[in-house]
């Protein structure tokens, strides 16, 4: 049985309707999920919901519902979000679904069994407002807490803590010995910094029930319920072992009764790629790693660290109505606009900036002038000079769309998206200035010219089609739509088909229409 290459993203608290950080993450995991598909892997790819915990607690009762009406509710809309989004993910979790939160117990009474956990009290302030304690990082600097704290009292609360101090060393060996294990480079650096000069403190995995009933209740212990960081990174090995993955299952010894392993399993553990922001690293890269550690499983191959998006230069929030709502851009501007901006403008690592301008001027130059127009008048030109029959095939822009091909397969390969992006746009302006050097329209007009005509419709009509190919994982509406105008049959998901030479002479092409219709108008 061979693994598919596994990828996730973040599960995304359902304490709020999504937002463009939720789109852009899950768009990086859709497009590096349908890159591999195109070179020609396997792949599962897995994305959902984080519903424990107090935010989504707080959320509900603000909401005067039920956590579990509320989250019923919030599903349904992040669900239409994903379809929105044109996400090809294999399976969608919710951690408040059976199948997860018997894996969360079967692993808290496995370590329990083992004697990770300990029991102990731990004095602290405690704002009742906010339900959750403070540390001195949230003292101003008079020493006071803030009055949006509300009342702060001291107070001594028993928990439940997973030992986490013993693997600190093995921890920074493991990420020494693989460079590749956090990406970029700076956030792995970041991470061993952090355990180079701290010492780790053991990780509180539980929740009184009396104040945070909305969780998976432990299992050696009625009186607590799991700390949500506990319960959602287990997401990642727990939709694998409802699939039936047999190493997942045999470390933690899931009872095979229980399980309904479907007639063919998976065999997806250890995840190929966990795409995360940056806020959540230490989660990711140091909490999970010493949880799996403690499991007897394998390490995830490698994490993905994307950056955070502001708008217009400050921070996104609701409060303030600095957001940017993704489905509004999309219902205005087509799903490939939105993903082709969040890609090309920002590289996964750093910090980015949404401005409604410079979306609107990558609309215009790339992809409706850029893209759009030489996919139209390439078309529309063996329309009206050839009746739209292709002919014999001719070599000119070969090698420089053999040379794209061969780089975007290479850049798809390290997940370098927006190099990707960059490369492809070389040939969509080098064939756009053929277009305007070889100046077929006045071609059509001497027929002493009818070869070098037919030599550089087919130039062009074919770099459309090694276009669509190589677009296809990041626009793949757009691929698919010039495809169809091609009359090519099935869907340009292979990156193999982008070699030179596929549109065949004589095969009659369908009618042109504009892909990224131009807007004069400034968005009101
Ligand atoms: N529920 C946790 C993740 C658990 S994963 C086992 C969580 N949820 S979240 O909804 O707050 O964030 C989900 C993802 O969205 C995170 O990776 C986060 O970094 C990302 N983003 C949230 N706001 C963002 C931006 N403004 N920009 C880019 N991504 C951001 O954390």
């Amino acid at each position: 049985m061979s693994k598919p290459f596994y990828i996730t993203t973040a599960i995304d608290y359902v304490n709020g309707a999504p937002h463009l950080g939720h789109a852009y993450e899950k768009v990086i995991a859709d497009v590096i999920t349908r890159a591999r598909r195109s070179l020609g892997q396997e792949t599962f790819f897995l994305t959902g919901l984080d519903e424990h915990g107090q935010k989504v607690q707080q959320a509900a009762q603000t909401a005067g519902k039920t956590p579990q009406a509320y989250c019923d509710e919030l599903a349904a809309i992040w669900l239409a979000f994903a379809r929105k989004l044109e996400l090809t993910n294999d399976d969608f979790v919710r951690t408040t679904s059976t199948r997860h939160k018997q894996v969360v117990q079967d692993i808290l009474a496995k370590l329990h069994a083992a004697g990770q956990f300990y029991q102990a009290a731990h004095k602290g302030f405690y704002s009742t407002k906010e339900e959750t304690f403070l540390t001195e990082k949230d003292r101003r600097p008079d020493g006071t807490f803030d009055p949006s704290y509300g009342e702060v009292v001291e107070l001594v609360e028993e928990n439940w803590y997973f030992k986490l101090g013993a693997h600190q060393q093995w921890l920074i060996d493991y990420l020494e010995a693989n460079p590749g294990f956090i990406q970029p480079d700076y956030r792995r650096n970041e991470v061993l910094g952090f355990l180079k000069n701290h010492t780790l403190e053991d990780l509180c995995i539980s929740r009184p029930a009396a104040r945070l009933n909305w969780g998976i209740p432990l299992p050696f212990d009625a009186n607590f319920v799991t700390y949500v960081w506990f319960d959602a990174l287990v997401n990642y090995v727990s939709i694998p072992a409802a699939h039936g993955d047999a190493g997942v299952c045999a470390a933690l010894n899931l009872p095979s009764s229980r399980l309904h392993p479907p007639s063919s399993p998976l065999s997806l553990w250890p995840a190929d790629i966990h795409v995360i922001g940056k806020d959540i690293l230490k989660f990711h890269a140091v909490y999970w790693p010493i949880m799996l550690k403690a499991m007897n499983l394998p390490l995830p191959k490698q994490i993905l660290v994307h950056g955070w998006w502001q708008k217009d230069g400050a921070k996104i929030s609701k409060s303030t109505g600095n957001i940017v709502d993704p489905i509004a851009v999309i219902d205005e501007w087509g799903l490939d606009a939105f993903r082709f901006y969040v890609l090309r403008e920002l590289d996964i690592g750093p910090d980015g900036n949404w401005t409604d301008a410079g979306f609107q001027s990558r609309y215009g130059a790339e992809l409706a002038n850029g893209l759009g127009n030489l996919v139209n008048r390439s078309l529309s030109m063996l329309q009206r000079y050839r009746q739209g029959i292709v002919p014999a095939r001719a070599n000119e822009l070969a090698p420089d769309a053999n040379r794209v091909a061969t780089e975007v397969r290479g850049l798809l390969e390290k997940n370098e998206l927006q190099a990707a992006l960059q490369s492809i746009w070389t040939l969509v302006t080098r064939a756009n200035q053929y277009v305007d050097q070889t100046a077929p329209f006045k071609l059509a007009k001497d027929p002493t010219q009818a070869a070098r005509l037919d030599e550089v419709l087919y130039n062009l009509s074919e770099t459309c089609r090694v276009l669509a190919v190589l677009l296809w994982p990041f626009l793949p509406g757009t691929a698919g739509k010039i495809y169809a105008q091609l009359a090519l049959p099935g869907t340009p998901d292979q990156i193999a088909a982008a070699g030179w030479g596929g549109l065949a002479a004589g095969h009659t092409i369908g009618q042109p229409a504009a892909l990224f219709p131009r807007r004069d108008q400034p968005k009101p």
